[in-house]
């Protein structure tokens, strides 16, 4: 397929790498292309970055069905731009498609296209290192119909956006709270799709942390309410007694990049890793007996995000000495260096762009 590209005539500025907050300026231009029954995947075109016109009775507005993905490009030393496992993100957004009953799109030409919309985009890649240009592919589901059922047409879309860190501590632990009442997905439900509804079921609880003081909610699974999850925007990761452990998939939790990369490299290192039920009791004895030396997130938005603070009820664990720990410190600096292009990739997890 031809993809058309329409310029913008007047472009706008990137803002300042130092004024980089996360996902609130976006670029010039955006990657669109339709689904139908008929034509499937179509007319895929890039154009002005823009509002969508849509029906009010589409059925993403009333039922939810979209999915999305995240991730990032990044400029080396040389000024080179390059993607960090993009394949794994078009896999992952296919996986996605599936489950929410979405047409699939075509990973590779998915993959072509982005790199056009970024090549014509690269003055908006900031520099500075803990910025990059953060991508953030969407399906929506479209028939203007009420009733419940798979929509016929879909758009797929692609936004740019130049960020800074995800968290306004930046690489400063940060605190988070277990939610003992809410939970954000159950297994043999969506939990493990990318799809909108999962993050709005987290809200709710979100809000009610924030006010406690805590940046983000830790997951309880939602049947026994008793093994850790997830965060939500990030996956989650432990250090007890040297062990490097991270929740299994289980069908309600997201299988993240970062989570996969974390954990390739700490069998790499020779660390005993394990992806395993986690209880909140197992964590709290942990804490009392001072083996849980460390705790992170891991996400695309996030990258490594050390952890401070848990609580759960009335119990509050704190942990380190509100300086990330250095195997959370290890692993960022192992990741950063190969996202842009400080280290060799010897995982051969970059893209080039151009
Ligand atoms: C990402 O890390 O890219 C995500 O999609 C998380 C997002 C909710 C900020």
């Amino acid at each position: 397929m031809e993809i058309t590209i329409t310029e913008k005539k007047e472009k706008g500025k990137r803002p300042e790498d130092s004024s980089l907050g996360f996902g609130t300026t976006f670029t010039d231009h955006m990657f669109n292309m339709d689904y139908s029954l008929e034509k499937g995947w179509h007319n895929p075109r890039i154009e002005p970055f823009q509002n969508i016109s849509l029906s009010p009775a589409s059925m993403v507005l009333h039922y939810g069905q979209e999915i999305f993905e995240g991730l990032k490009a990044y400029k080396n030393p040389d000024g080179d731009v390059q993607l960090f496992r993009p394949k794994e993100n078009f896999k992952r957004f296919n996986r996605s498609a599936k489950g929410m009953c979405i047409p699939e799109i075509d990973e590779a030409f998915a993959l072509e296209a982005l790199k056009k919309l970024i090549t014509l985009e690269k003055d908006w890649i900031p520099e500075t290192l803990g910025t990059s240009l953060y991508i953030r592919p969407t399906i929506i589901a479209t028939d203007p119909f009420l009733g419940v059922r798979a929509s016929h047409t879909y758009r797929y879309f692609v936004i740019l956006s130049p960020v800074g860190a995800y968290y306004s501590e930046g690489f400063n632990p940060i605190k988070i709270w277990i939610s003992t009442e809410r939970v954000r997905a159950v297994r043999g439900g969506v939990g493990e799709y990318k799809t909108g509804g999962n993050y709005a079921a987290s809200l709710f609880a979100s809000e009610v942390a924030k006010k406690e003081g805590y940046a983000q909610v830790l997951w309880l699974d939602a049947v026994e309410r008793k093994y850790v999850e997830e965060v939500g925007a990030m996956n989650i990761f432990f250090v007890i007694n040297n062990e490097l452990i991270t929740p299994e998939l289980n069908g309600s939790i997201l299988s993240g990049v970062t989570r996969n990369s974390v954990l390739h490299l700490g069998k790499k290192w020779n660390m005993k890793v394990s992806e395993r039920k986690i209880s909140v009791d197992e964590l709290i004895a942990a804490y009392n007996n001072g083996t849980l030396q460390e705790m992170f997130g891991a996400g695309t938005a996030a990258v490594i995000s050390p952890v401070g603070e848990i609580r759960y009820g009335d119990t509050i664990m704190k942990i380190g000495n509100g300086k990330p720990g250095d195997i959370t410190t290890k692993f960022y600096k192992a990741i950063t260096d190969i996202q842009y292009g400080k280290a060799p990739d010897t995982e051969n997890w970059i893209e080039k762009v151009l």
